[in-house]
Formats: structure tokens, C-alpha cells, sequence
């Protein structure tokens, strides 16, 4: 499926805004990206340790104009030329998500271009789609942001198994959640990610948790407790605290856990494909780790690039594409959904 059925390529102009990041990105056929222009506010909120909702969306809506038309610009193409106009209504932060839809709206009503609402994690999980021209589904994908934590079968585009969520924290949530515990600030993922380089991951022993009954959930509050536990504990008895080792151990927990319940749900279902979505797929510790073990089961193992793992136009623009083809179409009454459900239209 490549083309519509008037033979004509497809271009989506796409839009996301559902967080920290002001994206618009031109795609054409689903798979090729002709611009991704991502505006980031990540140096404005580490002003206050996170993402502040309402400085959010006053800021989407003094960039939104520029970065789509940067978009189209770098796409050498005119709004004229687009087929139709995707956009995030869900999940994500309803003032910022509200920026997003309401532009997609005004554009494609101008210009006479049908509108496609697009799932912010279905658009995670088709980031895959953009540099691996091979695949397609179904196959196993971990979906790893700030605020999902998923275990699914894409069973088709669009179309989600979900086998295990989280019961409580998001893996992302979990390492910004630690990063700002031991004082590497905003956004911790990156900052643990680079940290942990230089420490031993071994070096504490932290709880990987299983959710009786529930082999493909996870759980990240117990090992958070841990790590605040063991830096309370130290600073009482004076013992210093190595930062390196204890982000090193910290993730390892986390990456122990979410390497064994993908490559386990995908041996035990048979599908010899794993892909990985999401800002924590970014991680370099939890793809080495899903590199080795999908080796060894003899799974072919998928990820973006760490531009497409976090927030971005050109993941929406890939999701877009395949609403798009199956008829997909949104009304002028699309409203912004902050807590849409995965397989939830
Ligand atoms: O997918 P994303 O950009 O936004 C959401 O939809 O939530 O994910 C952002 C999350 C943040 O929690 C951030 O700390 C985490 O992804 N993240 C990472 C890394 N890069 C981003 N976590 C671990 N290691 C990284 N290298
Ligand atoms: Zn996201």
C-alpha cells in the first residue's frame, strides 16, 4: 500500500503539540520524510524541573505558524500540493494538544484538504516505519515514552494487541522522576542515559518488579522507592552517594525488565519481529540490551532514530498516511482528547 487509489503520490502535512515540542513535518507515502521541523521548549522548562502545562501552550502558539511553514518550506512544497492534514488529538496535555488541532482545523478547512486525527502513540509506534522501509506488520513493539509505558502487537496499521501496560509510573516518568531525585535536572532520561556511561550498573542491586499474574505489565514506583531509599539511607549515614553507578544501576533495573517481557511476549507468540517507540527507545543502555537479547531468541530488532523516538511531525506524518489510506477522516468538531487510549478513536 503505497499510493491512493488514483495513482497519486500522497503528501501529509503533519502536526504534534501534544507536550513540550512544537512539530510540523511533510511526509509522502508514509515512509519518506521531506521535512521535520521540531521547535523544542526543553531550555524553558528545565526552568522550573518540568514541563509546565499552561507555558506549554503559550508557547505552541507563538511558534505553531513558523515551524509549519518551515515545514512546507523545507519540503519545497506549497499547502496546495498536500493530500491531507494529520494532526495529534490524544493523549497528551489538552491546552497544548488544543494548539495543534485547532491549526490542522483552520489549515485544512482553508485549503480544502481533508483532516486526519492521528494518535499520538500510534504515531510513536509508525516512527518505525519511516527508516525500516521493510517493515510492516505484525510484529512486537514496546512503546516507552514520559507518559505510556505499552507492550503490544501491531497487528496491522493503526490496529493494537496491548498485551501489558504499566500499573503505575511510565518508564520515562521513572527516569525523570530519579534524575530530578540525585540533581541531574530536566529531561532526565537524557541526562541518566549519559551519566550512567561512566558508572557500574552492577554496582547496587535494585528490584526488577513482576506483576503477579500479569507477566507483560510493568511497575516502576517499587524500584523509584528504591532509589530514593537508598540515597536517604546513605545521606543518614554519611556514606557519598556515586551518582554515575547509582543512574547505571537504576537503569539497568529498568532496561532488565523491559528487555525480558518484549523478547518473552514475542518467543512465547511466535513473531520474530520487536520494534521499540517512544523517547525511552532512545536509551542507549535498553538497546544494547534489546540488541543482545533479540540476537540470541534470533528476532529481527527495530528502532528509530533518537529524533524520531521523541516527540516529532514526521512520526505523525507516517501514521497520517496509513488513516489516510484506510479512509480515515476527522470532522471539524475534532476536538483535543488529553487521555485517548491506546486502540481508542
Ligand atoms: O516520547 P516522548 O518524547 O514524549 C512523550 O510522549 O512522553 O518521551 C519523553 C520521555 C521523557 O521522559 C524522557 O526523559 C525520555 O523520554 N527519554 C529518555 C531518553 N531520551 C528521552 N529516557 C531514557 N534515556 C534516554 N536517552
Ligand atoms: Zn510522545
Amino acid at each position: 500500500m503505497r499510493k491512493n487509489g488514483l495513482d497519486e503520490d500522497v503528501y501529509i502535512l503533519a502536526i504534534e503539540s501534544s507536550c513540550d515540542e512544537t512539530a510540523a513535518a511533510v511526509v509522502k507515502n508514509g515512509r519518506q520524510v521531506l521535512s521535520n521541523v521540531i521547535s523544542s521548549q526543553i531550555a524553558l522548562h528545565t526552568l522550573y524541573g518540568g514541563v509546565v502545562p499552561e507555558i506549554a501552550s503559550r508557547k505552541h502558539i507563538e511558534k505553531i505558524n513558523q515551524v509549519v511553514e518551515a515545514a512546507l518550506e523545507e519540503a519545497h512544497m506549497a499547502l496546495e500540493e498536500m493530500t491531507a492534514v494529520a494532526v495529534t488529538y490524544g493523549p497528551g496535555l489538552v491546552g497544548a494538544l488544543l494548539v495543534g488541532v485547532a491549526e490542522a482545523k483552520a489549515i485544512a478547512y482553508g485549503a480544502g484538504k481533508p483532516l486526519v486525527g492521528v494518535h499520538h502513540i500510534e504515531g510513536h509506534v509508525s516512527a518505525n516505519f519511516i527508516e525500516h522501509p521493510d517493515l510492516e506488520p505484525p510484529f512486537v513493539c514496546l512503546i516507552v515514552s514520559g507518559g505510556h509505558t505499552h507492550l503490544v502487537v501491531v497487528k496491522d496499521y493503526g490496529e493494537f494487541e496491548i498485551l501489558g501496560r504499566t500499573r503505575d509510573d511510565a518508564a520515562g516518568e521513572a527516569f525523570d522522576k530519579v534524575a530530578r531525585a540525585v540533581g541531574l535536572g530536566y529531561p532526565g532520561g537524557p541526562k541518566v542515559d549519559k551519566t550512567a556511561r561512566e558508572g557500574n550498573p552492577e554496582a547496587i542491586r535494585f528490584p526488577r518488579a513482576k506483576v503477579e499474574g500479569a507477566p507483560y505489565d510493568f511497575s516502576f514506583s517499587g524500584l523509584k522507592s528504591a532509589v530514593l531509599n537508598y540515597m536517604n539511607h546513605a545521606k543518614m549515614t554519611g556514606e557519598e552517594i556515586c551518582v554515575p553507578d547509582l543512574a547505571a544501576s537504576f537503569q539497568a533495573a529498568v532496561v532488565d525488565v523491559l528487555v525480558s517481557h518484549t523478547v518473552d511476549a514475542a518467543k512465547k507468540l511466535g513473531y520474530r519481529k520487536v520494534a521499540m517507540a517512544g523517547g525511552v527507545a532512545s536509551n542507549s543502555a535498553l538497546r544494547a540490551g534489546m540488541r543482545r537479547a533479540c540476537k540470541r531468541a534470533g528476532i529481527e530488532l527495530y528502532y528509530p532514530s533518537p529524533v524520531l523516538c521523541t516527540d516529532n511531525g514526521a512520526m505523525i506524518g507516517a501514521a497520517g498516511y496509513y488513516e489516510y489510506m484506510k479512509g480515515a477522516r476527522s470532522g471539524w468538531d475534532l476536538n483535543a482528547v488529553p487521555n485517548l487510549r491506546l486502540g481508542e478513536r
